[in-house]
């Protein structure tokens, strides 16, 4: 197996990220220079990804005072937040973006040194630390979800939940590169995912690219698919966990959750620690992103609809918890009840 290639890193002083817009035509690095630019770059997809937007925010508080000129630390610190809220507003429903923001503030409010030029040391440090600690989570995330997945021969996925949403290795498709290191290789269906077809342009791609047997099929053929018995399981990434185990991922989701259960095939989230937001009691209390109809009128410059006819476009959908099998973590796995089983192997 080809190793994963890494998407978002820090190199000579600059960020570069893969523009995954481009993908899978051109490969094609971006090195965003300051906080607008990160802001673009999150907002139109270019990076994206429930943990790799955290990264790349947490990155992008850097880049927003870098070159500050803040007097003391409680100008610093207000700026950082300034930063921090226009960040969050790029994308509203992965939790890791604001997780990731959150961490990065805190770090700096408990830094003992208050000249502004430690504390910049320590937004970049702390970014840097989420970055390299979601290369360790989607390893143990691959370790663990691998017991789950051994005596499968394939997976069904939707969206993109691999190396290239998050640091390295993925969430969903982190068991099936495990594996493969070890010399088991999964075949991997991938759903298309429309409107914006991360499953056909980035988990075809980067799967192509590892070396990995994948099939590309629609949205609508995963019934057609599991109905002849060709996959043993479903695994997707999430954006958002509320505390009952309910999972915001990406549109579509939540009809390949009850395609799974008809099918009677295991439906398993896999995510790190930062995608819980345990303050939701339920998926009721997730904000869901809607995005600009021409994704939907549109396939890429050419319309596909009449002009100003009416859309639905929401990015995300919720599943509710029990349709969810269990939920692969790098803390372990955890199954129903969610109540209490999320908080004891979170807490843990
Ligand atoms: O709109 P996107 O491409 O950012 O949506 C991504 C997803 O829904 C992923 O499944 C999710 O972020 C998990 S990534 C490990």
């Amino acid at each position: 197996m080809q190793e994963p290639i890494a998407p978002i890193t820090w190199h000579n002083g600059q960020v570069e990220m893969i523009d995954q817009t481009r993908l899978p035509g051109e490969l094609v690095f971006i090195r965003p220079r300051t906080v607008a630019e990160m802001w673009s770059a999150i907002k139109k997809l270019q990076v994206r990804g429930a943990p790799a937007i955290g990264i790349a925010a947490a990155l992008g508080l850097y880049l927003a005072i870098k070159d500050s000129r803040a007097r003391d630390r409680a100008g610093f610190e207000v700026e950082l937040q300034q930063a921090a809220g226009y960040l969050a507003s790029a994308r509203p429903t992965a939790v890791n973006l604001t997780w990731a923001l959150k961490r990065v503030q805190q770090a700096v409010a408990a830094a003992p040194a208050s000249d502004i030029a430690s504390l910049k040391e320590v937004v970049l440090k702390e970014a840097l630390a989420i970055r390299a600690e979601d290369e360790a989570m989607c390893r143990a995330i691959g370790e663990n979800g691998a017991t789950l997945l051994q005596d499968a021969a394939a997976i069904l996925t939707h969206c993109n939940a691999g190396t290239l949403a998050t640091a390295r290795y993925g969430t969903a498709l982190a068991p099936v590169y495990y594996l493969a290191s070890r010399g088991k290789v999964l075949k991997v269906f991938a759903d298309e995912t429309r409107p914006l077809l991360q499953g056909a342009r980035l988990t075809a791609w980067e799967l192509h690219q590892a070396g990995i047997p994948v099939t590309l099929i629609t949205d609508s053929m995963a019934a057609s698919v599991m109905a002849r018995g060709w996959v043993q399981a479903v695994v997707v990434g999430a954006d958002r966990i509320a505390a009952n185990g309910d999972v915001a991922n990406k549109i579509g989701t939540y009809g390949v959750a009850i395609l799974a259960k008809e099918h009677g095939l295991p439906f398993y989230v896999a995510a790190p620690a930062s995608t819980f937001d345990l303050s939701l009691a339920s998926g009721a209390g997730i904000p869901i992103e809607e995005r600009d109809a021409a994704e939907v009128t549109h396939f890429g410059l050419r319309p596909t609809a009449p002009e100003g006819i009416p859309v639905f476009n929401p990015a995300f959908d919720v599943t509710p918890h029990r349709y969810v099998t269990a939920i692969i973590t790098e803390k372990g796995i955890i199954h129903p009840p969610y109540s209490e089983n999320i908080a004891r192997v979170l807490g843990a």
